[in-house]
């Protein structure tokens, strides 16, 4: 175990005060990035107290199952229409950066009054391109993370908790 459920909930919670403060008086769309954002989007939410409204998307990005490569597909679009509305994009994980790149970029185009990014997890040594995170839950180191959402070949996503996924042969 990396993080448990209590410091999860507690920082999601900071995350949402802090996004309640600097969206006083406008309406938000949280933009959930399917699947490994649902349980974070979820409690987030709980605690957002400006008017907000759920969209959903699922993108995949073709490499195997630990890393992307960038060449990013949209396999469900949101039914939400962005532009010149409030949009948090809410990921997982940003590790390499490819795929929120791609997506910031496609969404940007769509003309929404502001576009912020928003992760519970952040691998910042895995950077390979530029994505500048708005709000961070928490700094994970190079490992291979699962719980709380974060799936290993779409298992593990129902603990309630990170944990670091360890491999037989490294045990
Ligand atoms: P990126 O394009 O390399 O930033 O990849 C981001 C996506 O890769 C995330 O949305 C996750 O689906 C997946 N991913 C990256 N690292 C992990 C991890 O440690 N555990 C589970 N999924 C991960
Ligand atoms: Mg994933």
């Amino acid at each position: 175990m990396l993080i448990g459920e209590e410091q999860l909930i507690s920082r999601v919670k900071e995350i949402a005060e802090q996004i309640n403060r600097e969206y006083d008086g406008r309406e938000i769309y949280l933009l959930c990035i399917l699947k490994g954002s649902v349980y974070f989007t979820c409690e987030l939410s709980k605690h957002i107290t400006v008017p907000v409204k759920l969209g959903f998307m699922s993108v995949s990005s073709y490499g195997d199952r630990m890393t992307s490569s960038g060449a990013v597909v949209i396999d469900q679009d949101t039914d939400l229409h962005v532009k010149g509305k409030h949009v948090i994009v809410v990921e997982d994980i940003i590790d390499t950066g490819r795929t929120l790149c791609f997506l910031l970029r496609m969404l940007a185009k769509r003309e929404p009054a502001s576009l912020k990014l928003c992760t519970l997890l952040d691998k910042p040594s895995r950077r390979v391109s530029d994505v500048q995170v708005d709000y961070v839950g928490f700094e994970v180191p190079d490992t291979f993370v699962v719980g709380f959402g974060l799936d290993y070949a779409q298992k593990y996503r129902n603990l309630p908790y990170i944990g670091e996924l360890v491999f037989k042969e490294e045990q």
